[in-house]
């Protein structure tokens, strides 16, 4: 398993044949420590933790360095702008730190801290390097889409108090910065009270500009190296800032590789605060709980701080704060009552610190409850201090207004939502086709097959090989005749050969990445030696574009899609697995600068491209990325890469993807089954009834697995998964509902129980179960082995059912629900009204014109809601209106069902409701059903702009008693109504 990977990897024999030999003796897997740096290891990371860990020592008389010269103070249309001094030497002129704090319309607030000298360009760069001077300034230009309008209404408080300046900002004024001015520092407030605070514990930390104070050649003992890898260098003798370690600020070596730093130390560090915050979620990507766990050490605790350095982490352990393949910088505190966020805006190597100090009640202060404060400390190698600040107050609010910013995720075309068929590798374009008819005989609903690296020519991307893909177009047309699509992968190395146009261009045009020195840099990937092509390069992008032009990439059709892996960006030979930290990127930005941008950047190219293959043909692309950051929602969905089949990995899972959801990227899943390793056939199983709840729902496996595509499981796996599959798809209306509330408002597609119940403090680390959407569906995946029933939270006291036999859960607390091999967890919160296509059909293209069925289930009043929405599932035709959106709402008192047009009309609606016309409800299942009605054979049913004849006209109605502790039900049998139609279904007559 280890082996092929390896083998990919290396570039001697020798090297081959000592990986394949420790393949035959490792014990089990296990990821590399020694591959990635501790903090300990990260020369900035180490400074900074000793900073915060010395102001902790000195408390009583440690003083922050740094304050707000209140003379350069001004406010302008919702701005602040200001100089902060950071003091250093005795006689040394301060740093000048330009601020600026910047209130905007949406509530939201932004602190920029720049320095004037790197700004200016006012720096001498070591090495003769060609790297820029500025801190890094353009994360924005990636990050941010909208949301940036000035409050100009932001206005200075008229209470003045020495030593602070007072901002009132936001809707009607309830927010309020306090801006102290010695030491600088900034409290948030909403409606009075503090919620975060900036430089709290003084451990803001820009680390100026300085230049090298070279030793006398003579002071050098004899045999002293300038850089001694894992030792600290000799601290400086003429150093301004005596003891500090300065023995990483010039050059730090890692694993081989020596980073030639030539601007120095230049990390920005900060302490934020959360008081009355127990809960602190977000800042993917990380095995972890949602919950986050403190980083300082002790029982239980991790004791290095979560790491957001984009990696190839080769099996990845779970329970840790190591870093792996994306980073979001937005976090989110959380209390009973209150929710806040910051959105730490840097594309650099940062690790994050997570403290809970306890508060115990004061005996003398009656009434005063103990209380925890969440203390977190980010630290960011280079680049700009920018952080966003978003004060709820309720997890919804803070999700949205970073969503304004970084944009919201798109809308997916609707084979996206459906099941993706994946392995390292479907190794002929026969084996495709062979998979895709086996599907169809064992009645195995699937939309996408994919294809991984083996399907290109030596790795070559955009070239098939020759012997195995003769013929692909045939393959896809196959694949078509069902509506299917293909996915295939494009990494960003390009392969360094002769005779191969693409590594041509890219030279010839200087579209690579290049290396300290300016000349392209070579390193190792899949293909051997390669380049990696730079999208910071707005004219590599619009080479990349023409790429995947139909007659360039030949082979490829409108059905053929693009996976983008190893963007993070994954170099074997590299330090960390990746690119050296100096190496240049276009407007010679240091690859340290933007680090964790790289791999947005790459996936925003190839959505670009595809949404430009060919003149007139505009649909939505879909894109599939392993390497994120902030603004990936726009264009990408993700995976969690590479993950055991293991029933551990199973579990974790479910945190991670509930943790994109709340961090603004939404579209993400892990591989289903597990990529290393053969699991078990209940492992499979499960795998799959719990990868039926991820947004994005694909089954992956390496290269040296045994093939497990559903059908070869056997009786009952076999049935049992494609019972799973036909429950995904039964529920895709829901899901596609799910992802247009996510595109409109930023709401995750699967939630956990803090955000659906942001007062339940039992609840808020609750990460095992999952609400989808805001249908009250409420999942609880198994991921143990040889379980039979599941313990399922319950937050509130409405009525829970059952999904499958309407048994009842009520009560705030734990229920045991049966969880057999062959059933499912999955209940129905009471209150709402849930959409399906209950017609099973070989992929999701197919039902386009399917009938729905509503499943109304009445809450503890009786009354129920809920809402579909539905559009062409491929072009951008929504945008012009061209979609049913409708609100369905059961009415206790009226004793009615109504659907209501919660749309708005555009130049194509019309063309898309005659194009519906004909798809109707045909069922209407009352999960619940009123006592009233028993008896009762049939409802009257109006619908609106039907014949005068046909406008009031009955249907038939069946009223069932449930057994014992379950609910009654009832059904309403082919109400014959327009799905996109106004109507009502009245009971009562
Ligand atoms: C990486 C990906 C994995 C893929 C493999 C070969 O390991 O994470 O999904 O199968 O590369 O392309």
């Amino acid at each position: 398993m280890y082996s092929s990977r390896a083998a990919s990897r290396s570039w001697t024999g020798l090297f081959l044949l000592i990986s394949a030999l420790c393949c035959l003796f490792s014990p089990s897997l296990m990821v590399k420590h020694e591959n990635f740096k501790t903090c300990d290891q990260s020369g900035f990371c180490k400074r900074n933790r000793a900073y915060a860990d010395n102001a902790a020592a000195t408390s009583t008389s440690w003083t922050s360095p740094y304050t707000l010269d209140p003379q350069s103070l001004s406010l302008k249309d919702g701005q602040l702008t200001g100089i902060i001094l950071k003091s250093i030497a005795k006689d040394a002129e301060p740093v000048r730190l330009p601020l600026t704090v910047s209130f905007l319309e949406s509530g939201s607030a932004r602190v920029t801290v720049d320095e004037e000298k790197r700004q200016k360009g006012d720096i001498v760069l070591r090495h003769d390097s060609k790297a820029r001077k500025e801190r890094y300034n353009e994360a924005g230009n990636w990050a941010l889409v909208g949301g940036l309008e000035l409050n100009k209404g932001a206005a200075l408080s008229n209470q003045e108090e020495d030593g602070y300046t007072r901002v009132f900002y936001g809707k009607e004024g309830k927010q309020e910065a306090v801006i102290r001015h010695h030491p600088f520092g900034i409290e948030f407030k909403r409606n009075g009270e503090t919620h975060v605070k900036f430089n709290d514990r003084g451990l803001l930390n820009m680390e100026h500009w300085r230049p090298k104070v070279e030793k006398p050649a003579e002071e050098k003992k004899e045999g002293e190296e300038e850089n001694k890898e894992g030792e600290a260098e000799k601290k400086e003798e003429n150093s301004e800032e005596k003891g500090e370690d300065e023995g990483t600020w010039w050059e730090e070596s890692f694993g081989g590789n020596t980073d030639s730093k030539p601007r120095g130390p230049e990390a920005v560090a900060l302490d934020i605060s959360f008081p009355g915050y127990e809960h602190v979620f977000g800042i993917p990507e990380h095995a972890t709980g949602l919950s986050l766990k403190e980083t300082r050490g002790g029982d239980g605790k991790y004791s290095d701080p979560y790491r957001l350095y984009n990696s190839d982490v080769f099996e990845y352990e779970l329970n840790s704060p190591m870093t792996l393949y994306g980073a979001i910088p937005f976090m989110q505190a959380h209390r009973k009552g209150s929710t806040v966020g910051v959105f730490w805006m840097n594309a650099a190597e940062t690790w994050v610190d997570v403290v809970k100090a306890k508060s115990s009640p004061n005996p003398l202060s009656l009434g005063i409850k103990s209380h925890t404060d969440t203390q977190t400390h980010w630290i960011s190698e280079s680049g700009l201090l920018d952080v966003f600040v978003f004060l709820g107050p309720t997890p919804q609010d803070v999700i949205q207004s970073y969503g304004e910013l970084t944009g919201f995720t798109a809308m997916p075309q609707s084979f996206a939502i459906a099941y993706h068929q994946c392995r390292w590798n479907y190794v002929s374009d026969e084996d495709v086709m062979d998979v895709d008819r086996k599907f169809d005989k064992h009645n195995i609903p699937y939309d996408v097959i994919w294809l991984d690296i083996e399907y290109t020519q030596e790795k070559k991307y955009f070239t098939w090989d020759p012997l195995t893909f003769v013929n692909p177009i045939k393959m896809q047309k196959q694949l078509d005749k069902r509506e299917r699509k293909l996915v295939a992968i494009i990494d960003p190395h390009i392969k360094n050969t002769d005779n191969y146009n693409v590594i041509d261009d890219m030279k010839s045009k200087s579209l690579a990445v290049k290396n300290k020195d300016g000349n392209d840099y070579e390193g190792w990937c899949w293909p051997g030696s390669s380049y990696w092509v730079d999208c910071f390069n707005p004219a590599a992008s619009a080479w990349w574009k023409t790429l995947f032009k139909y007659d360039k990439f030949k082979g490829s059709a409108p059905n053929t899609f693009i996976w983008n892996d190893m963007n993070e960006p994954s170099v074997f030979n590299g330090p960390e697995t990746t690119m050296p930290k100096d190496n240049l990127h276009h407007g010679n930005w240091e690859h340290r600068d933007v680090h964790n941008l790289n791999g947005m950047t790459f996936h925003n190219a190839t959505y670009n491209a595809i949404l430009e293959r060919k003149k007139g043909e505009v649909r939505r692309p879909f894109v599939l990325t392993r390497s994120f950051y902030s603004g990936s929602q726009r264009s990408a969905a993700m995976w969690t890469g590479d993950n055991l089949a293991e029933w551990s990995h199973l579990e974790a899972s479910i945190p991670m993807v509930l943790n994109q959801g709340i961090s603004g990227f939404p579209f993400a899943g892990a591989d289903v089954g597990g990529f290393f390793g053969n699991p078990s056939k209940e492992l499979l199983t499960r795998w799959y009834q719990a990868g039926i709840y991820y947004p994005f729902f694909r089954g992956h496996a390496h290269i040296d697995t045994r093939r497990r595509e559903p059908y070869l499981a056997g009786s009952p796996y076999t049935e049992i998964i494609t019972q799973a599959l036909r429950l995904r798809y039964q529920l895709l209306p829901v899901w596609y509902t799910a992802f247009h509330e996510a595109h409109t408002t930023g709401a995750p597609i699967i939630r956990p129980n803090y955000y659906v119940h942001p007062d339940d403090e039992r609840g808020f680390s609750v990460d095992d179960q999952l609400y989808i959407g805001s249908t009250g569906l409420l999942a609880k995946p198994v991921t143990k082995e040889g379980t039979d029933s599941v313990s399922i939270y319950i937050a509130d006291d409405q009525p829970y059912f059952d999904y499958f036999d309407y048994t009842i859960y009520q009560g705030a607390g734990h229920h045991t629900v049966p969880a057999p091999l062959e059933k499912i967890p999955l209940l129905m919160q009471g209150g709402h009204i849930i959409p399906r296509r209950d017609r099973p059909r070989r992929s999701s293209g197919l039902m386009k014109f399917d009938p729905f069925t509503l499943v109304v289930v009445l809450g503890k009043d009786g009354n129920a809601e809920g809402s579909l929405y539905l559009d062409d599932g491929e072009t951008f035709d929504y945008q012009s209106g061209a979609y049913i959106h409708r609100r369905f709402s059961f009415d206790k008192a009226t004793n009615s069902l109504t659907s209501i047009n919660i749309g708005t009309k555009g130049p194509k609606t019309d063309a898309y409701l005659k194009l519906m016309k004909n798809v109707r409800v045909e069922k209407v299942i009352v999960v619940g059903a009123l006592e009233i009605w028993k008896g009762k054979t049939e409802v009257t049913v109006s619908e609106e702009g039907s014949k005068e004849s046909a406008r009031r006209r009955k249907a038939a109605f069946e009223y069932h008693e449930g057994e014992k502790g379950k609910a009654n039900w009832a059904v309403v049998r082919d109400p014959k109504v327009g799905v996109g139609r106004g109507w009502k279904v009245d009971f009562s007559g």
